[in-house]
């Protein structure tokens, strides 16, 4: 019985846990979860792509690592591998609480972890009757996020990523105006959720831990920070540069109890937690400072991205790895880069009681910043954690 990798398309993560069951010397079996039928019916299943049958191939899997990418994709897959008999990092019920921001954050909140303040209002923003008329919700809906959160509310999609729909309102007309376009959709199935604007600096942070069978679960031992001011999104998808943290012991160990409350009873997980640490007034340095550090910084890291964009990933996976370790390696001894990096180390120690945890991704993109970053390659605890439970 064998691994298998379940994925939508071969992306750098793939190629990169493909690698590295290569160097651990893991075998590992590929599924693919896009132009193929999954037909059940009869007593048996059936999966098959036009020109080829994949299911004696499935049958011969005992543990899937399931990549692909789409939420929705990943809860099929995860619950159908699942019904066929095979075990799946992460599980299914994993998945489901990780879907959703407000289902993730319940389950923190439940075991007294520090969370943003977070309401759901299971109404939409407007409904249409069977006559066709419409009714406004919007004030209603502002009323009571006001009423729960106060005048800076943060609106954002349950099921989003990348930042997309995120939005902030400093006002009663912001609000209005962004529950109006709050609208029902595949990143937000149902309701609005919002959030207390979190008074963080410059830099959030995404923090890796995982568990293997038969051992207590682990929180990597270094952040990534993701930092920049344009906006107060400070996720990399919306150019942020990158960063190192070391994390403090407490952190470290909230973590793991943010593992813990999702993985519940499974035996293998790996999670990429992202928190903020609301600092308030409690900057050592003036922004203008960071600033100039960070414009500093970027030249280096506009290198990285030129290094992404080439093309020649696809055909020698391998020698693009290497131009890109060597790029993130010229960026991060730059002077600028361990200004930065000291600040937000510095500043994560101080604040340390000041985190708040938001969001469990699980199944995160790592191979080039978390692990040329944070210095972990996911892929190894994703590989491990199915190897003990095979
Ligand atoms: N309550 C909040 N207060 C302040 N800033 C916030 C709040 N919620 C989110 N943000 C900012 O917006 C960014 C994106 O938020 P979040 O992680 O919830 O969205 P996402 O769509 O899942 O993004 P990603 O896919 O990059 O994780 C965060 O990294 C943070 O900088
Ligand atoms: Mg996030």
């Amino acid at each position: 019985m064998s691994i298998g990798l379940l994925y939508e398309r071969s992306e750098n993560d793939e190629n990169g846990i493909k690698l590295t069951a290569q160097e651990l010397g893991i075998d590992l079996t590929f599924i693919p979860f896009r132009k193929i039928a999954i037909s059940i019916g009869k007593g048996n299943y059936n999966v098959a792509s036009k020109g080829k049958n994949f299911t004696d191939t499935i049958k011969d899997i005992a543990v899937v690592l399931n990549r692909a990418q789409s939420k929705n994709r990943r809860v099929y897959a995860a619950h159908t591998m699942e019904v066929f008999g095979k075990k799946v990092i992460n599980p299914s019920s994993i998945e489901f609480a990780c879907y959703s921001k407000f289902r993730t954050l319940l389950q923190f909140w439940a075991l007294g972890l520090p969370i943003p303040k977070t309401t759901y209002v299971p109404c939409d923003p407007f409904d249409t009757t069977k006559d066709g008329r419409v009714i406004h919700n919007e004030p209603d809906i502002a009323d009571l996020l006001q009423q729960e959160i106060g005048s800076e509310v943060v609106i954002k999609p349950d099921a989003g990523t990348h930042g997309k729909g995120i939005v902030l309102s400093k006002n009663r007309q912001d609000l209005i105006t962004n529950v109006q376009q709050t609208t029902s959709s595949i990143i937000n199935p149902v309701g609005v959720v919002a959030q207390e604007l979190i008074q963080k600096w410059f830099y959030d942070l995404r923090i890796i831990v995982s568990k293997e069978k038969r051992k207590d679960p682990v929180c990597h031992p270094v952040a990534l920070a993701r930092a920049g001011f344009n906006d107060f999104r400070t996720n990399t998808f919306l150019g942020n540069l990158v960063f190192d943290a070391k994390l403090p012991l407490h952190i470290r160990e909230l973590a793991v109890k943010c593992g813990k409350a999702l993985g519940k009873e499974h035996d293998a997980w790996v999670f990429a937690l992202d928190a903020m640490m609301n600092v308030g007034e409690n900057k050592p340095v003036d922004d203008e400072t960071i600033k100039t550090e960070l414009q500093k910084a970027a030249a280096p890291f506009e290198a990285i991205k030129k290094v992404k964009q080439d093309e020649t990933r696809l055909r020698d996976f391998k020698t693009w790895n290497d131009k890109l370790e060597a790029a993130f390696k010229s960026y991060m001894s730059t002077e600028s880069y361990a200004k930065v990096k000291s600040v937000i180390e510095e500043n994560v120690e101080t604040n340390r009681l000041q985190i708040v945890f938001h969001e469990a991704n699980s199944c995160p993109e790592f191979w080039e910043q978390t692990r040329l970053i944070a210095g972990i390659n996911v892929a190894v605890p994703l590989l491990k954690g199915a190897q003990s439970i095979l």
